[in-house]
């Protein structure tokens, strides 16, 4: 097996720690980057890094991928073959809050990797898009041709701002670059400001859930596992400038998704119906033709085993 060296930003993080591990397995050299921000508990990151430690061909960097100058140092001396850019300012309603979060992360640490991509010869950058850039799109499934000019959050209006940033340096620079639009992704060692986990939480505390636009909302939720091996491929492949949503192709009611976890957790929850929240949209569903075609991609878990494999790992790490 032709053994490669990944440079994955954003690995102490939830996507980004199942990935360096599931890279890892399989015997790449991973230099994990993360900034360990603390826009939810670093606890949790800090134990996602711990299953890393043992990993041999595991080095882990503590570095904003805005700090021009240390990203600069860590590229030089690992020369990563390929790159995967995890490392962003996550969350739809928090951009309300901390807009320049968003601008660093999202828009001059993305310019920064993809300057040193450029300038290191990388053979191939794989980055995360979302899929909040189809905005307020009513059409059902969301697919990658439909136009998404019209974002409704900043946050989405910088996912879709790396997809036309990384497409001008595949034009310019030849830099062959992936853009993966993920849909709702869940799972063990998951974020806790997403909504499965914080319902989670609460009703395993007895506390109130607020649950919003009176929960009428659809989502396509989709498993770590099969996000996991959608990315995979996506770096084998290494087009020379692609698009792929990565979702699950399946909307679930979100009140289906609560009554799963108070299954799951043998409890009832305590809800608080509220208005639909700046932002936010009412339906994802992923259109994943061309991922399945060019990518191999089959997502394989449904949510009653997905939800039911986080709350088993929820309890564990919780006690
Ligand atoms: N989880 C989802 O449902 C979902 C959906 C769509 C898109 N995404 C995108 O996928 C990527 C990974 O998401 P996640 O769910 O693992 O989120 P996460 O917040 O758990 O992981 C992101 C990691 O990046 C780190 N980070 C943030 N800013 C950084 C910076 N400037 N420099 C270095 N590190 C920084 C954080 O500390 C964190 O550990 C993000 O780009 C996110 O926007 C996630």
């Amino acid at each position: 097996m032709n053994i490669e060296r990944i440079l994955v930003t954003g690995s102490a993080g939830f996507i980004g720690f199942h990935l360096s591990k599931s890279l890892l397995d399989v015997g790449y050299e991973v230099l994990g980057i993360d900034n360990l921000n603390d826009y939810y508990d670093p606890k949790l990151k800090l134990a996602r890094l711990e299953q890393l430690k043992p990993y041999k061909n595991f080095k882990f960097e503590k570095i904003d991928i805005s700090d021009r100058e240390n990203l600069n140092k860590a590229f030089t001396d690992f020369k990563p073959q390929k790159v995967v850019n995890l490392a962003a300012q996550a969350g739809v309603r928090y951009s309300i809050e901390n807009p320049y979060a968003y601008m660093d992360s999202n828009l001059v640490g993305f310019l920064n990797v993809l300057e040193l991509c450029r300038h290191n010869k990388v053979e191939g950058l794989i980055y995360a898009s979302s899929s909040s850039v189809y905005g307020g799109n009513t059409k059902n499934p969301f697919s990658v041709e439909d136009r998404v000019d019209n974002p409704i959050s900043l946050y989405a209006a910088t996912k879709k701002a790396n997809e036309l940033i990384a497409n001008t340096y595949s034009h310019l620079y030849g830099l062959r670059s992936t853009g993966l639009r993920f849909f709702t992704v869940y799972g063990p060692w998951g974020r806790p400001d997403m909504a499965y986990y914080l319902f989670t939480e609460k009703i395993a505390n007895g506390e109130t859930i607020p649950v919003y636009n009176n929960g009428n909302m659809k989502r396509d939720f989709t498993y770590i596992d099969d996000i996991i091996a959608g990315t995979r491929s996506a770096i084998d492949k290494n087009y020379p400038c692609e698009i792929f949503n990565l979702g699950n192709h399946r909307s679930e009611e979100l009140m289906d998704v609560v009554h799963l976890i108070e299954e799951n957790l043998d409890k009832k929850a305590i809800i608080n119906f509220q208005p639909m929240q700046p932002g936010d949209v009412k339906e994802s569903f992923a259109d994943i033709e061309k991922s399945t075609k060019l990518l191999g991609y089959k997502p394989t878990t449904n949510v009653d085993i997905g939800i039911r494999n986080f709350i088993n790992w929820y309890n564990e790490y919780t006690t």
